[in-house]
Protein backbone atom coordinates (compact mmCIF):
# COMPACT_ATOMS: atom_id res chain seq x y z
CA UNK A 1 0.00 0.00 0.00
CA UNK A 2 1.35 3.57 -1.11
CA UNK A 3 0.64 5.49 2.57
CA UNK A 4 3.12 8.17 1.00
CA UNK A 5 0.90 9.66 -1.92
CA UNK A 6 0.39 13.35 -1.71
CA UNK A 7 4.00 13.89 0.14
CA UNK A 8 6.50 16.18 -1.83
CA UNK A 9 9.46 14.03 -2.70
CA UNK A 10 12.15 15.00 -0.07
CA UNK A 11 14.96 13.83 -2.78
CA UNK A 12 14.53 14.40 -6.59
CA UNK A 13 17.44 12.65 -8.51
CA UNK A 14 17.18 13.99 -12.47
CA UNK A 15 19.32 12.70 -15.21
CA UNK A 16 21.51 11.16 -12.75
CA UNK A 17 24.50 9.55 -15.02
CA UNK A 18 28.26 8.43 -13.82
CA UNK A 19 30.92 7.11 -16.61
CA UNK A 20 34.15 5.62 -16.08
CA UNK A 21 36.20 5.91 -18.92
CA UNK A 22 33.89 4.70 -21.79
CA UNK A 23 31.68 2.46 -19.44
CA UNK A 24 28.44 4.52 -18.21
CA UNK A 25 27.55 2.79 -15.10
CA UNK A 26 24.50 4.81 -14.40
CA UNK A 27 22.56 6.70 -17.40
CA UNK A 28 20.09 9.87 -17.35
CA UNK A 29 18.71 8.39 -14.26
CA UNK A 30 16.09 9.95 -12.49
CA UNK A 31 13.47 8.74 -9.44
CA UNK A 32 12.02 10.34 -6.68
CA UNK A 33 11.88 9.45 -2.63
CA UNK A 34 9.58 10.55 -0.53
CA UNK A 35 9.26 10.58 3.05
CA UNK A 36 8.24 7.46 5.30
CA UNK A 37 8.68 4.92 1.77
CA UNK A 38 11.17 2.10 1.25
CA UNK A 39 11.92 2.40 -2.55
CA UNK A 40 13.84 -0.37 -4.00
CA UNK A 41 16.00 -0.62 -6.67
CA UNK A 42 16.76 -4.28 -8.83
CA UNK A 43 18.57 -4.96 -11.21
CA UNK A 44 21.17 -7.72 -12.69
CA UNK A 45 25.08 -7.61 -11.33
CA UNK A 46 26.70 -4.69 -13.07
CA UNK A 47 23.53 -2.79 -13.44
CA UNK A 48 24.28 0.38 -11.71
CA UNK A 49 22.92 0.02 -8.45
CA UNK A 50 25.65 0.43 -6.13
CA UNK A 51 26.89 3.27 -8.64
CA UNK A 52 23.58 5.32 -8.44
CA UNK A 53 23.98 5.41 -4.62
CA UNK A 54 27.25 6.33 -3.94
CA UNK A 55 26.79 8.88 -6.18
CA UNK A 56 23.65 10.15 -4.45
CA UNK A 57 26.14 10.17 -1.36
CA UNK A 58 28.77 11.58 -2.90
CA UNK A 59 31.35 8.83 -3.09
CA UNK A 60 31.27 9.14 -6.18
CA UNK A 61 31.26 12.18 -8.12
CA UNK A 62 28.08 12.23 -11.03
CA UNK A 63 29.35 13.15 -14.42
CA UNK A 64 25.87 14.66 -15.07
CA UNK A 65 22.58 15.27 -13.21
CA UNK A 66 20.88 16.90 -10.10
CA UNK A 67 20.38 15.25 -6.97
CA UNK A 68 17.95 17.65 -4.80
CA UNK A 69 17.44 17.11 -1.37
CA UNK A 70 14.85 19.21 0.32
CA UNK A 71 14.78 21.82 -2.79
CA UNK A 72 18.25 22.08 -2.63
CA UNK A 73 21.07 20.57 -5.88
CA UNK A 74 23.68 18.96 -3.83
CA UNK A 75 25.21 16.60 -6.66
CA UNK A 76 28.80 17.41 -6.79
CA UNK A 77 29.35 18.07 -2.82
CA UNK A 78 31.68 15.67 -1.06
CA UNK A 79 30.26 12.90 0.51
CA UNK A 80 30.91 14.20 3.98
CA UNK A 81 28.95 17.38 3.16
CA UNK A 82 26.29 15.35 1.88
CA UNK A 83 26.22 13.03 5.42
CA UNK A 84 25.67 16.14 7.32
CA UNK A 85 22.57 17.46 5.21
CA UNK A 86 20.93 14.12 6.42
CA UNK A 87 21.92 11.35 4.84
CA UNK A 88 23.18 7.61 5.66
CA UNK A 89 24.39 4.59 3.48
CA UNK A 90 24.59 0.78 4.40
CA UNK A 91 27.73 -0.27 2.44
CA UNK A 92 27.38 -3.77 -0.03
CA UNK A 93 30.90 -4.98 1.80
CA UNK A 94 31.59 -4.05 5.77
CA UNK A 95 34.65 -1.81 6.94
CA UNK A 96 34.51 -1.45 10.55
CA UNK A 97 37.63 -0.08 12.32
CA UNK A 98 38.73 -3.21 13.63
CA UNK A 99 40.95 -1.93 16.27
CA UNK A 100 37.86 -0.11 17.96
CA UNK A 101 34.91 -1.72 19.98
CA UNK A 102 31.48 -1.80 18.40
CA UNK A 103 30.55 1.29 20.83
CA UNK A 104 33.62 3.49 19.68
CA UNK A 105 32.61 2.44 16.19
CA UNK A 106 29.28 3.88 16.36
CA UNK A 107 30.79 6.68 18.13
CA UNK A 108 33.14 7.82 15.33
CA UNK A 109 29.91 7.66 13.12
CA UNK A 110 28.47 9.95 15.52
CA UNK A 111 31.15 12.62 14.84
CA UNK A 112 32.31 11.99 11.94
CA UNK A 113 34.22 15.52 11.72
CA UNK A 114 36.26 14.93 14.37
CA UNK A 115 39.41 12.97 15.44
CA UNK A 116 38.99 9.95 17.66
CA UNK A 117 37.14 11.36 20.90
CA UNK A 118 39.37 11.70 23.88
CA UNK A 119 36.87 12.84 26.06
CA UNK A 120 33.44 11.20 24.80
CA UNK A 121 30.62 12.88 26.65
CA UNK A 122 28.02 10.83 28.49
CA UNK A 123 25.61 12.32 26.04
CA UNK A 124 27.80 10.83 23.07
CA UNK A 125 28.03 7.43 24.56
CA UNK A 126 24.55 7.36 25.96
CA UNK A 127 23.42 7.86 22.24
CA UNK A 128 25.64 5.08 20.85
CA UNK A 129 24.47 2.97 23.29
CA UNK A 130 21.03 3.77 22.26
CA UNK A 131 21.81 2.83 18.39
CA UNK A 132 23.77 -0.56 19.52
CA UNK A 133 20.07 -1.46 21.11
CA UNK A 134 18.24 0.03 18.31
CA UNK A 135 20.31 -2.65 16.09
CA UNK A 136 20.29 -5.25 17.90
CA UNK A 137 23.85 -5.01 19.44
CA UNK A 138 23.50 -4.76 23.01
CA UNK A 139 25.28 -7.42 24.26
CA UNK A 140 28.57 -6.91 22.03
CA UNK A 141 29.24 -3.44 22.57
CA UNK A 142 32.28 -3.83 24.22
CA UNK A 143 33.60 -6.76 21.61
CA UNK A 144 35.82 -5.53 18.54
CA UNK A 145 34.65 -6.62 15.08
CA UNK A 146 36.44 -8.93 13.89
CA UNK A 147 35.50 -11.22 16.94
CA UNK A 148 31.78 -10.83 15.79
CA UNK A 149 29.85 -13.49 13.53
CA UNK A 150 28.28 -11.67 10.22
CA UNK A 151 25.22 -10.47 10.83
CA UNK A 152 26.35 -8.62 13.79
CA UNK A 153 28.84 -6.79 11.59
CA UNK A 154 25.88 -6.04 9.17
CA UNK A 155 24.14 -4.86 12.02
CA UNK A 156 26.84 -2.48 12.98
CA UNK A 157 26.82 -1.37 9.13
CA UNK A 158 22.83 -0.44 10.24
CA UNK A 159 23.90 1.37 13.25
CA UNK A 160 26.60 4.05 11.70
CA UNK A 161 24.03 4.56 8.86
CA UNK A 162 21.28 5.50 11.37
CA UNK A 163 23.86 7.32 13.23
CA UNK A 164 22.96 10.60 12.80
CA UNK A 165 19.67 10.55 12.68
CA UNK A 166 19.23 11.18 8.36
CA UNK A 167 16.02 11.29 6.73
CA UNK A 168 17.91 9.79 3.73
CA UNK A 169 19.40 6.44 4.45
CA UNK A 170 20.54 3.85 1.38
CA UNK A 171 21.05 0.55 2.16
CA UNK A 172 22.88 -1.82 -0.38
CA UNK A 173 22.27 -5.55 -0.02
CA UNK A 174 21.53 -6.00 3.82
CA UNK A 175 20.50 -9.75 3.18
CA UNK A 176 22.95 -11.18 1.39
CA UNK A 177 24.70 -13.88 3.47
CA UNK A 178 22.28 -13.45 6.23
CA UNK A 179 20.03 -16.78 7.19
CA UNK A 180 15.38 -16.73 6.78
CA UNK A 181 15.53 -15.64 10.66
CA UNK A 182 18.28 -12.70 9.95
CA UNK A 183 16.52 -11.42 7.06
CA UNK A 184 13.02 -11.52 9.02
CA UNK A 185 14.52 -9.37 12.27
CA UNK A 186 16.65 -7.05 9.24
CA UNK A 187 13.37 -6.68 7.26
CA UNK A 188 11.72 -5.17 10.82
CA UNK A 189 14.57 -2.88 11.18
CA UNK A 190 14.30 -1.60 7.82
CA UNK A 191 10.81 -1.12 7.87
CA UNK A 192 11.26 1.04 11.63
CA UNK A 193 13.31 3.41 9.96
CA UNK A 194 10.49 3.98 7.27
CA UNK A 195 7.77 3.96 10.52
CA UNK A 196 10.11 6.28 11.64
CA UNK A 197 9.53 8.90 8.95
CA UNK A 198 13.18 8.40 6.91
CA UNK A 199 13.04 7.93 3.07
CA UNK A 200 14.90 4.72 2.43
CA UNK A 201 16.46 3.04 -1.10
CA UNK A 202 16.86 -0.26 -0.81
CA UNK A 203 19.01 -2.40 -2.91
CA UNK A 204 19.25 -6.45 -2.80
CA UNK A 205 19.02 -9.81 -4.89
CA UNK A 206 16.75 -11.34 -2.72
CA UNK A 207 13.93 -10.85 -4.61
CA UNK A 208 10.92 -12.54 -2.05
CA UNK A 209 12.48 -9.89 0.88
CA UNK A 210 12.46 -6.94 -1.10
CA UNK A 211 9.13 -7.52 -2.91
CA UNK A 212 7.62 -7.96 0.76
CA UNK A 213 9.18 -4.60 1.96
CA UNK A 214 8.84 -1.72 -0.75
CA UNK A 215 6.34 0.65 -1.50
CA UNK A 216 7.71 1.07 -5.08
CA UNK A 217 10.35 -0.27 -6.89
CA UNK A 218 12.51 0.90 -9.71
CA UNK A 219 14.31 -1.92 -11.72
CA UNK A 220 17.27 -0.97 -13.73
CA UNK A 221 19.55 -2.85 -16.66
CA UNK A 222 22.99 -1.36 -18.16
CA UNK A 223 22.40 1.62 -15.69
CA UNK A 224 19.19 2.75 -17.12
CA UNK A 225 15.53 2.54 -16.21
CA UNK A 226 13.39 -0.21 -17.46
CA UNK A 227 10.54 0.42 -14.87
CA UNK A 228 9.17 1.72 -11.97
CA UNK A 229 6.15 1.02 -10.06
CA UNK A 230 4.68 -1.38 -7.23
CA UNK A 231 6.41 -4.49 -7.27
CA UNK A 232 4.02 -7.08 -8.19
CA UNK A 233 3.46 -4.89 -10.99
CA UNK A 234 7.45 -4.58 -12.04
CA UNK A 235 8.32 -8.50 -11.52
CA UNK A 236 5.00 -9.26 -13.97
CA UNK A 237 7.29 -6.89 -16.29
CA UNK A 238 8.77 -8.60 -19.44
CA UNK A 239 11.53 -7.04 -19.50
CA UNK A 240 12.73 -7.45 -15.81
CA UNK A 241 11.75 -11.12 -16.15
CA UNK A 242 14.20 -11.51 -18.77
CA UNK A 243 17.12 -9.33 -17.58
CA UNK A 244 16.98 -9.87 -14.01
CA UNK A 245 14.16 -12.91 -12.66
CA UNK A 246 15.26 -15.75 -15.59
CA UNK A 247 13.35 -18.78 -15.58
CA UNK A 248 13.03 -21.27 -12.81
CA UNK A 249 16.40 -23.81 -12.20
CA UNK A 250 15.43 -26.79 -13.07
CA UNK A 251 17.72 -30.46 -12.92
CA UNK A 252 17.58 -33.65 -12.04
CA UNK A 253 19.87 -35.86 -9.53
CA UNK A 254 21.41 -39.06 -10.30
CA UNK A 255 20.85 -41.73 -7.82
CA UNK A 256 24.48 -42.58 -5.75
CA UNK A 257 24.23 -46.07 -7.72
CA UNK A 258 24.97 -44.62 -11.17
CA UNK A 259 28.51 -43.43 -9.96
CA UNK A 260 30.55 -46.65 -10.71
CA UNK A 261 33.66 -46.07 -8.52
CA UNK A 262 34.62 -48.82 -6.26
CA UNK A 263 35.87 -46.31 -3.59
CA UNK A 264 34.81 -42.53 -3.38
CA UNK A 265 36.97 -40.37 -5.09
CA UNK A 266 36.99 -38.33 -1.60
CA UNK A 267 36.29 -39.74 1.77
CA UNK A 268 36.71 -37.55 4.98
CA UNK A 269 36.13 -39.90 7.67
CA UNK A 270 35.32 -39.09 11.06
CA UNK A 271 37.14 -35.41 10.90
CA UNK A 272 37.00 -33.47 13.89
CA UNK A 273 38.49 -29.83 13.82
CA UNK A 274 38.91 -27.65 16.75
CA UNK A 275 39.63 -23.70 17.36
CA UNK A 276 40.82 -23.64 20.41
CA UNK A 277 38.39 -24.65 22.88
CA UNK A 278 35.77 -24.36 20.47
CA UNK A 279 34.72 -27.51 17.81
CA UNK A 280 34.12 -26.57 14.65
CA UNK A 281 33.78 -29.75 13.22
CA UNK A 282 32.44 -33.18 15.25
CA UNK A 283 32.52 -36.30 13.67
CA UNK A 284 31.92 -34.87 10.18
CA UNK A 285 31.75 -37.70 7.47
CA UNK A 286 31.52 -37.35 4.38
CA UNK A 287 31.80 -38.94 0.62
CA UNK A 288 31.85 -37.78 -3.00
CA UNK A 289 32.46 -39.82 -6.21
CA UNK A 290 34.25 -39.12 -9.23
CA UNK A 291 31.24 -36.71 -11.51
CA UNK A 292 29.05 -36.48 -8.18
CA UNK A 293 27.36 -32.92 -7.42
CA UNK A 294 27.48 -33.09 -3.77
CA UNK A 295 25.97 -30.29 -1.97
CA UNK A 296 26.15 -29.34 1.82
CA UNK A 297 23.85 -27.64 3.07
CA UNK A 298 23.63 -25.66 6.64
CA UNK A 299 23.47 -22.18 7.89
CA UNK A 300 26.17 -18.96 8.42
CA UNK A 301 28.85 -20.85 11.29
CA UNK A 302 27.31 -24.24 10.87
CA UNK A 303 31.33 -25.20 9.88
CA UNK A 304 30.91 -25.44 6.20
CA UNK A 305 34.01 -23.06 5.57
CA UNK A 306 35.76 -25.32 8.36
CA UNK A 307 35.21 -28.74 6.38
CA UNK A 308 36.49 -27.01 2.91
CA UNK A 309 39.15 -25.58 4.71
CA UNK A 310 40.13 -29.30 6.05
CA UNK A 311 39.99 -31.02 3.24
CA UNK A 312 42.12 -27.96 1.19
CA UNK A 313 44.75 -28.76 3.62
CA UNK A 314 44.77 -25.49 5.85
CA UNK A 315 43.52 -26.77 9.14
CA UNK A 316 45.00 -29.62 11.92
CA UNK A 317 42.69 -32.66 11.93
CA UNK A 318 41.72 -35.50 13.71
CA UNK A 319 40.22 -38.78 11.84
CA UNK A 320 40.99 -38.95 7.80
CA UNK A 321 41.05 -37.26 4.72
CA UNK A 322 41.49 -39.73 1.74
CA UNK A 323 41.69 -39.17 -2.03
CA UNK A 324 41.72 -41.90 -4.67
CA UNK A 325 42.42 -44.08 -1.61
CA UNK A 326 45.49 -42.04 0.01
CA UNK A 327 45.42 -40.28 2.68
CA UNK A 328 46.05 -36.54 2.10
CA UNK A 329 47.04 -35.94 5.84
CA UNK A 330 50.75 -34.32 5.25
CA UNK A 331 50.17 -33.12 2.28
CA UNK A 332 50.70 -29.24 2.02
CA UNK A 333 48.01 -27.16 0.63
CA UNK A 334 49.82 -25.87 -2.52
CA UNK A 335 49.90 -29.94 -3.12
CA UNK A 336 46.60 -30.50 -2.72
CA UNK A 337 45.64 -27.59 -5.16
CA UNK A 338 47.77 -28.69 -7.98
CA UNK A 339 46.59 -32.13 -7.12
CA UNK A 340 42.80 -30.70 -8.60
CA UNK A 341 40.94 -30.43 -5.48
CA UNK A 342 40.48 -26.36 -6.09
CA UNK A 343 38.72 -24.07 -3.82
CA UNK A 344 36.66 -21.02 -4.70
CA UNK A 345 36.54 -19.33 -1.39
CA UNK A 346 33.89 -17.70 -0.01
CA UNK A 347 35.81 -14.76 0.83
CA UNK A 348 36.88 -14.56 -3.41
CA UNK A 349 40.36 -13.86 -2.51
CA UNK A 350 40.75 -12.20 -5.79
CA UNK A 351 43.64 -9.60 -6.25
CA UNK A 352 42.12 -6.56 -6.25
CA UNK A 353 44.74 -4.50 -7.91
CA UNK A 354 45.11 -6.87 -10.50
CA UNK A 355 43.47 -7.08 -13.98
CA UNK A 356 40.36 -9.64 -14.80
CA UNK A 357 42.57 -11.18 -17.02
CA UNK A 358 45.47 -11.00 -14.85
CA UNK A 359 43.69 -12.83 -11.68
CA UNK A 360 42.42 -15.55 -14.43
CA UNK A 361 45.87 -15.95 -15.59
CA UNK A 362 47.31 -16.72 -11.83
CA UNK A 363 44.68 -19.30 -12.28
CA UNK A 364 45.80 -21.11 -15.17
CA UNK A 365 49.45 -20.51 -14.55
CA UNK A 366 50.38 -24.10 -14.40
CA UNK A 367 48.66 -24.60 -18.10
CA UNK A 368 50.82 -24.11 -21.67
CA UNK A 369 49.75 -21.06 -23.78
CA UNK A 370 47.76 -22.99 -25.89
CA UNK A 371 45.71 -24.89 -23.10
CA UNK A 372 45.83 -21.82 -21.18
CA UNK A 373 43.53 -19.81 -24.25
CA UNK A 374 41.21 -22.77 -25.01
CA UNK A 375 40.69 -22.43 -21.37
CA UNK A 376 40.60 -18.96 -21.42
CA UNK A 377 37.93 -19.47 -24.65
CA UNK A 378 35.31 -21.85 -22.86
CA UNK A 379 35.33 -19.83 -19.50
CA UNK A 380 34.48 -16.88 -21.52
CA UNK A 381 31.57 -17.97 -22.96
CA UNK A 382 30.46 -19.32 -19.60
CA UNK A 383 30.85 -15.74 -18.11
CA UNK A 384 30.82 -13.11 -21.29
CA UNK A 385 30.95 -10.28 -19.06
CA UNK A 386 34.32 -11.25 -17.96
CA UNK A 387 35.43 -10.93 -21.41
CA UNK A 388 34.23 -7.79 -21.79
CA UNK A 389 36.05 -6.60 -18.20
CA UNK A 390 39.42 -8.17 -18.85
CA UNK A 391 41.35 -4.69 -18.36
CA UNK A 392 39.33 -3.78 -15.16
CA UNK A 393 40.61 -3.82 -11.78
CA UNK A 394 39.03 -6.72 -10.04
CA UNK A 395 38.77 -4.69 -6.94
CA UNK A 396 36.59 -1.73 -9.01
CA UNK A 397 34.00 -4.75 -10.43
CA UNK A 398 30.49 -4.85 -8.84
CA UNK A 399 29.91 -7.63 -6.20
CA UNK A 400 27.97 -10.30 -8.67
CA UNK A 401 31.02 -9.28 -11.03
CA UNK A 402 33.85 -10.09 -8.14
CA UNK A 403 32.00 -13.51 -7.60
CA UNK A 404 31.97 -14.53 -11.24
CA UNK A 405 36.01 -13.99 -11.38
CA UNK A 406 36.43 -15.86 -8.17
CA UNK A 407 34.76 -18.94 -10.07
CA UNK A 408 36.40 -18.33 -13.01
CA UNK A 409 39.70 -17.92 -11.67
CA UNK A 410 38.81 -21.59 -9.85
CA UNK A 411 37.84 -23.05 -13.21
CA UNK A 412 41.27 -22.22 -14.74
CA UNK A 413 42.93 -24.20 -12.68
CA UNK A 414 40.96 -26.68 -14.17
CA UNK A 415 39.83 -29.02 -10.96
CA UNK A 416 39.02 -32.45 -10.73
CA UNK A 417 37.08 -31.75 -7.57
CA UNK A 418 35.75 -28.13 -7.64
CA UNK A 419 35.01 -26.61 -4.05
CA UNK A 420 32.50 -23.88 -4.27
CA UNK A 421 32.02 -22.05 -0.47
CA UNK A 422 28.35 -19.83 -1.32
CA UNK A 423 28.67 -19.32 -4.73
CA UNK A 424 25.46 -17.30 -4.74
CA UNK A 425 26.24 -14.85 -2.55
CA UNK A 426 25.25 -11.42 -4.24
CA UNK A 427 24.09 -12.81 -7.35
CA UNK A 428 21.40 -11.85 -8.66
CA UNK A 429 18.65 -14.28 -9.85
CA UNK A 430 19.10 -14.00 -13.44
CA UNK A 431 23.42 -14.64 -13.00
CA UNK A 432 22.12 -17.63 -10.68
CA UNK A 433 20.72 -19.07 -13.41
CA UNK A 434 23.92 -18.81 -15.91
CA UNK A 435 25.37 -19.96 -12.94
CA UNK A 436 23.40 -22.89 -12.50
CA UNK A 437 23.60 -23.34 -16.69
CA UNK A 438 27.23 -23.21 -16.02
CA UNK A 439 27.07 -25.56 -13.17
CA UNK A 440 24.68 -28.02 -15.66
CA UNK A 441 27.36 -27.37 -18.48
CA UNK A 442 30.06 -28.83 -16.42
CA UNK A 443 28.10 -32.07 -15.41
CA UNK A 444 27.03 -33.16 -18.91
CA UNK A 445 30.50 -32.32 -20.62
CA UNK A 446 33.04 -32.77 -18.05
CA UNK A 447 34.03 -35.59 -15.71
CA UNK A 448 34.74 -32.74 -13.06
CA UNK A 449 33.15 -33.36 -9.29
CA UNK A 450 31.65 -30.87 -7.41
CA UNK A 451 30.87 -29.93 -3.46
CA UNK A 452 28.82 -26.99 -3.59
CA UNK A 453 28.87 -25.22 -0.17
CA UNK A 454 25.27 -23.55 0.64
CA UNK A 455 22.70 -21.92 3.17
CA UNK A 456 20.82 -21.23 -0.35
CA UNK A 457 18.98 -24.57 -0.71
CA UNK A 458 17.03 -23.17 -3.38
CA UNK A 459 20.44 -23.27 -5.75
CA UNK A 460 21.57 -26.25 -3.50
CA UNK A 461 19.03 -28.79 -4.00
CA UNK A 462 18.54 -28.37 -7.89
CA UNK A 463 22.74 -28.71 -8.36
CA UNK A 464 22.70 -31.93 -5.95
CA UNK A 465 23.07 -35.57 -7.04
CA UNK A 466 23.34 -35.75 -2.93
CA UNK A 467 22.94 -33.20 0.05
CA UNK A 468 24.10 -33.42 3.26
CA UNK A 469 22.96 -30.79 5.83
CA UNK A 470 25.48 -29.54 8.53
CA UNK A 471 24.84 -28.33 11.94
CA UNK A 472 26.82 -26.95 14.86
CA UNK A 473 29.30 -28.90 13.28
CA UNK A 474 27.66 -31.82 12.69
CA UNK A 475 25.90 -33.75 9.94
CA UNK A 476 22.60 -34.04 10.92
CA UNK A 477 20.87 -35.40 7.35
CA UNK A 478 22.38 -37.52 4.24
CA UNK A 479 19.86 -38.11 1.88
CA UNK A 480 19.16 -37.08 -2.39
CA UNK A 481 17.57 -33.55 -2.63
CA UNK A 482 13.95 -35.13 -3.61
CA UNK A 483 13.63 -36.13 0.00
CA UNK A 484 15.09 -33.06 1.57
CA UNK A 485 12.31 -30.85 2.18
CA UNK A 486 10.22 -33.47 3.68
CA UNK A 487 12.79 -34.95 6.16
CA UNK A 488 15.37 -31.67 6.87
CA UNK A 489 13.34 -28.57 5.19
CA UNK A 490 12.60 -26.91 8.59
CA UNK A 491 14.32 -23.65 9.07
CA UNK A 492 15.94 -23.69 5.45
CA UNK A 493 12.42 -23.29 2.92
N1 LIG B 1 35.65 2.57 -10.29
C1 LIG B 1 35.18 1.90 -11.36
N2 LIG B 1 35.90 1.82 -12.50
C2 LIG B 1 35.42 1.14 -13.58
N3 LIG B 1 34.23 0.51 -13.62
C3 LIG B 1 33.47 0.55 -12.50
C4 LIG B 1 33.90 1.24 -11.32
N4 LIG B 1 32.95 1.09 -10.37
C5 LIG B 1 31.96 0.35 -10.95
N5 LIG B 1 32.28 0.02 -12.23
C6 LIG B 1 31.45 -0.76 -13.16
O1 LIG B 1 30.17 -0.15 -13.25
C7 LIG B 1 29.15 -1.14 -13.40
C8 LIG B 1 28.08 -0.93 -12.33
O2 LIG B 1 28.62 -1.37 -11.09
P1 LIG B 1 27.77 -1.38 -9.74
O3 LIG B 1 28.71 -1.75 -8.65
O4 LIG B 1 27.02 -0.10 -9.61
O5 LIG B 1 26.74 -2.57 -10.04
P2 LIG B 1 25.58 -3.18 -9.12
O6 LIG B 1 24.28 -2.96 -9.85
O7 LIG B 1 25.68 -2.66 -7.75
O8 LIG B 1 25.92 -4.75 -9.20
P3 LIG B 1 25.92 -5.92 -8.05
O9 LIG B 1 24.50 -6.35 -7.92
O10 LIG B 1 26.73 -7.01 -8.67
O11 LIG B 1 26.53 -5.36 -6.82
C9 LIG B 1 29.84 -2.50 -13.29
O12 LIG B 1 29.99 -3.06 -14.57
C10 LIG B 1 31.20 -2.17 -12.67
O13 LIG B 1 32.19 -3.09 -13.12
MG1 LIG C 1 26.29 -3.52 -5.92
Amino acid sequence: MDTTAGNAPILEVRGLTKRFGGLTAVKDLSLDLRAGEIFGLIGPNGSGKSTAMKTIMGIERPTAGEVVFQGENVAGLPAHKIARKGFGMVFQHSRPLNRQTVLENIMVALLPDSLFMLFPDRALTARAEWIANRVGLGAVMERRPPTLPFADLRRLELAKAIARDPKVVLVDEPFAGLTLAEVGVFSELIRSFRDEGRAVMLVDHNVKSVAALVDRVLAMYLGEEIVTGRADEVMKNETVRRVYLGGAIETSARPETSFKDKVPLLQVENVSVHYGKAQALENVSIHVHEGEFVSVVGLNGAGKTTLFNTISGFLPYSGEIIRGGEKLRGTSPARIARSGIVQCPESRELFGEMSVRENLDLGGQHLTDEIREQQLAWLFELFPILKQRQSQMAQTLSGGEQQMLAIGRALMMQPKILILDEPTLGLAPVILELLSKALEKLRQTTPITVLLGEQNVTFALPHADRVYVLEHARIVWEGDPGRFAAEAGEGYL
